[in-house]
């Protein structure tokens, strides 16, 4: 079931998505050489705190920590821990969200460590780019299959491919609620975008090809090709005046 927000509800999701963005500023700000995984985590966890939130991550089906940190060939999911400790050159993608007075915000962004190489740079413009292509194509009036058209043929014209076994989500008082929202697929096709709908849009690029696999742990998804991989996400909500991110400061 599609549940069509308030601006009752809307106002407190606004709440749990600018403590989501100040939680991943916060980690992102942090990326650098020998920093630990475990670290950007207990960063975000503060923060979260700190701004009277949850971690809503944290024990999501057993999901030991705030933050997914996902390294280089790693598309999501990651784990931190202290063993983990970032150097010069990768490309580093934080998600995260927290819940606030039983609402939901989510949110992620790949983030440089020192000087990375031009792939890995356009890598992540173009990543960055697909989520703002899809966030314009959820108009009130459309379909879903907009949105995931205005992303893939973002990432394909530029050589490329989009991950297709991880999709974007409703969210609001779960983390995950319906509609699914593909990276890939057809404009005009699937159910049809409303105001109040909230949507997060979260494009997973592979540099190389689409295929990916799981780690041992369960969790870790990485490109199967060992390709660099980036993922951005915001929280979005359709209105009359067209998609609004909910997931700013
Ligand atoms: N980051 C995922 C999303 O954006 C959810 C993470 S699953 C968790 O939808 F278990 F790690 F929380
Ligand atoms: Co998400």
């Amino acid at each position: 079931m599609i549940v069509l927000k308030t601006g009752r509800e809307l106002k407190i999701m606004r709440e749990a998505c600018r403590i989501s963005a100040g939680a991943l500023q916060t980690a992102g700000k942090a990326v650098e050489p020998g920093v630990t995984t475990a670290e950007l985590d207990k960063l975000a966890e503060d923060y979260i705190r700190s701004q009277g939130g949850v971690p809503n991550f944290k024990n999501y089906e057993g999901y030991p920590a705030t933050a997914c940190i996902s390294i280089n060939n790693e598309v999501i999911h990651g784990i931190p821990t202290s063993k983990r400790v970032l150097k010069a050159g990768d490309i580093v993608s934080i998600d995260l969200g927290a819940k606030f007075e039983g609402y939901h915000g989510d949110n992620a962004a790949t983030f440089a460590c020192g000087d990375v190489s031009p792939e890995a740079k356009r890598l992540m413009d173009t990543t960055k780019e697909s989520l703002y292509e899809g966030i314009a194509a959820a108009v009130a009036g459309g379909r879903i299959g907009d949105i995931s058209h205005a992303v893939q043929s973002y990432v394909e014209a530029r050589g490329y491919s989009v991950v297709r076994q991880f999709v974007g989500h409703g969210i609001g008082t779960s983390l995950h609620e319906a509609p699914e929202v593909p990276n890939f697929g057809t404009a005009g096709r699937g159910i049809r975008l409303m105001p109040g709908m909230t949507l997060a849009i979260e494009p997973m690029v592979n540099a190389g090809k689409s295929d990916v696999k799981i780690l041992p742990d369960g969790w870790t998804v990485l490109t199967k090709d060992g390709s660099l991989s980036a993922h951005f996400e915001h929280t979005v909500v359709i209105t009359a005046d067209g998609p609004k991110i909910m997931t700013l400061l």
